[in-house]
């Protein structure tokens, strides 16, 4: 498949919790997807996101977002664990949309402050994902006790995430171009060709 067309790719930051770390993580994460001269990266954020109550209608939608998730080739989710599931607010912003999703991959990166980074948040949100009409990738990162992983000025401590992240995000390209040949050429009930 010769197309040089660049993967739209959105990373959505997964928590609004004041002084979170997942912060960090989200940050490494988009330097690596940057690094990738094929993605054009988008950024969603569900602090800077204005999605009122709960549901899907036009209402209750941010214009932004529906558009970075109508272009969009794929998705990379950062997302916390709390309590064995996802913050509120990361559910709250992906229920706003759902025919965007559809024949579209998505990555995660799990983070905790246990010893588990992330694996039940992640887990949780694969059945959702899979509901939205997303296509989950295997190749997972976890990121546990995450307040022993960064310096104080937010430089990665352990090099073995670059390559745990890089075969994520390569997963993640071999994905979405995959499945943007499939939307495009093979019909479906879900889109035309
Ligand atoms: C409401 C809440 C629930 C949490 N539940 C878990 C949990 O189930 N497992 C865990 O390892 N850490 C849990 N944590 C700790 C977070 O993993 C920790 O704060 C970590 O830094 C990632 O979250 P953050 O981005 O909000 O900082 C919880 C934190 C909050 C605020």
């Amino acid at each position: 498949m010769n197309d040089a067309r660049k993967l739209k790719i959105v990373l959505i930051h997964g928590t609004s919790r004041p002084g979170n770390r997942t912060e960090m993580v989200t940050r490494f994460v988009r330097s690596m997807l940057e690094e990738h001269d094929e993605i054009e990266l988008s950024y969603a954020d569900p602090r800077e996101m204005e999605t009122p109550l709960d549901g899907n209608s036009d209402g209750q939608k941010d214009p932004r977002y529906s558009n970075m998730t109508a272009e969009a080739d794929g998705f990379f989710i950062v997302t916390p664990e709390y309590n064995h599931g996802i913050p509120g607010s990361l559910k709250r912003l992906l229920d706003s949309e759902l025919k965007n999703y559809i024949h579209k991959p998505v990555a995660f990166a799990g983070v905790s402050a246990g010893p588990w980074g992330g694996v039940r948040a992640i887990e949780s949100l694969v059945s959702s994902v899979r509901e939205m009409g997303m296509t989950a990738c295997f190749t997972d990162v976890h990121f546990p006790k995450v307040q022993d992983l960064f310096d104080d000025d937010g430089n990665l401590l352990d090099v073995a995430f670059v390559e745990r992240t890089e075969r994520a995000v390569t997963e993640l390209i071999w994905m979405a171009r995959t499945m943007r040949y499939g939307r495009e050429n093979i019909a479906s009930r879900y889109h035309e060709v």
